[in-house]
């Protein structure tokens, strides 16, 4: 197999930082009016799966370039970070990859970060998103370090299609026992993860419906997005949410339930019979952008403002060059003021084919 070579320096892209802005009373927006609330940390770029649509294994071969232990910022820089985002606004951290069980010691970190209190004196909703590989062995110790919940990702209930998805052989019992073992370690609600790709996995929609009906676990089936620049990702290749509901409700009757929070990315429906709920990501089909008050820092201390950007500004920088906590503040302050991504809402085939930051370093 032939690998196509990425350059190093595509993971690092950054852009300078905005002119400073005031200081505002009450939380930060954007262009767009968008507040800042959720902060989504990429704690590692690598991963034990080869997910075709997020780390083909034709890019990401055993020669890919990732980042040496000194370019990932180190627990005490994220847990200052997280803070001082904090302090600015955000209510609530989700950390991710890659896959974030493989950091060592990620329990310690989710220590750390689950002691930060928002300035009325609530914890910080603490979250996580995995492939739930290694959640049997840690869900217990991610739950006494102090994290709330687990998203996982799962994408058939075969084997045969389950592995033509994650590409690394992975079986589906693995990821069953995670979700059961995340249940019981009280890291509830398990929010479970499709990312659903026409002609691959689209025959297990109705299969993980009916296995996690009244199971207390939330599915939600994702659409095929074109993030990064390796998926080769393909508008025929999405099946639109509102096929899924179409084809789920037809079985096992639904009905459309009101959204949990502002700027929630899952559309709620339940169970007419009362045995739970499912949700559907739309960011293909029916973006969600003009509530999206999402920041993501990557692997390596970027922040970037937008899942689809291509380019990020260098906050390592700023931790390693010695700035107070008033600056990275005003510095996020800046970042924000000057933030108007609405990328789903803009796409066209030509973006899609644009060079942007790989998800599994920017992070879910
Ligand atoms: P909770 O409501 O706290 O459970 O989190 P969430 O709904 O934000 O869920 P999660 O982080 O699991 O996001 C689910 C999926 O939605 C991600 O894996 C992405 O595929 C997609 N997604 C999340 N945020 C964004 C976003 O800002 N833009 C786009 N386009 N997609 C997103
Ligand atoms: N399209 C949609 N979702 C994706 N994810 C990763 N790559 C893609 C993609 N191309 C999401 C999946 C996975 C999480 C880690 O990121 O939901 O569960
Ligand atoms: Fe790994 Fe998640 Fe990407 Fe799959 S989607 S390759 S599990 S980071
Ligand atoms: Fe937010 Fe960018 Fe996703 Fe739109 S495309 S919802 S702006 S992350």
């Amino acid at each position: 197999m032939t690998e196509r070579v990425i350059a190093l320096v595509d993971a690092g892209r950054h852009q300078p930082l905005p002119p400073p802005v005031p200081q505002v009373a009450g939380p930060a927006r954007d262009r767009l009016g968008r507040v800042l609330r959720d902060l989504r940390i990429s704690v590692t770029d690598r991963c034990n799966f080869r997910c075709v649509y997020c780390m083909p294994k034709e890019v990401f071969g055993k020669d890919y370039p990732y980042l040496a232990h000194d370019q990932l910022l180190s627990f005490e820089e994220i847990a200052r970070l997280a803070q001082v985002f904090v302090d600015q606004g955000i209510e609530k951290i989700r950390l991710t990859g890659g896959e974030p069980l493989l950091r060592r010691n990620i329990e310690h970190l989710v220590e750390m970060l689950a002691a930060i209190k928002l300035p009325d004196g609530r914890s910080v909703e603490l979250t996580l998103t995995t492939n739930g590989s290694l959640l049997a062995k840690k869900a217990r110790a991610l739950r006494d370090a102090g994290l709330h919940r687990v998203t996982v990702s799962l994408d058939a209930l075969d084997d045969p299609t389950f592995m033509a998805m994650n590409d690394a052989d992975f079986p589906v019992a693995k990821v069953l026992a995670g979700i059961a073992a995340a249940d019981a370690a009280g890291l509830a609600p398990v929010k479970i993860n499709m990312v659903v790709k026409r002609g691959v996995n689209e025959h297990s929609i109705l299969p993980m419906a009916r296995r996690f009906k009244g199971s207390g676990h939330v599915l939600r089936f994702i659409e095929f997005m074109d993030v990064g620049a390796t998926n080769g990702w393909r508008m025929d290749d999405v099946i639109p949410s509102s096929e899924i509901i179409r084809l789920i409700g037809a079985q096992l009757p639904l009905e459309p339930v009101d959204r949990n929070y502002p700027g929630e990315v899952a559309e709620r429906w339940r169970y007419r019979d009362g045995s739970g709920e499912i949700g559907v990501i739309s960011s293909v089909t029916q973006a969600f952008c003009r509530s999206c008050t999402r920041a993501r820092i990557s692997t390596e201390g970027m922040l970037y403002t937008c899942l689809f950007a291509t380019s990020g500004y260098d906050f390592r920088a700023l931790l390693r060059g010695g700035k107070s906590d008033a600056e990275i503040r005003a510095a996020i302050a800046a970042v924000w003021a000057a933030r108007a991504d609405r990328y789903s809402e803009i796409r066209t085939a030509q973006t899609a084919r644009e060079r942007k930051i790989e998800m599994s370093y920017i992070g879910g």
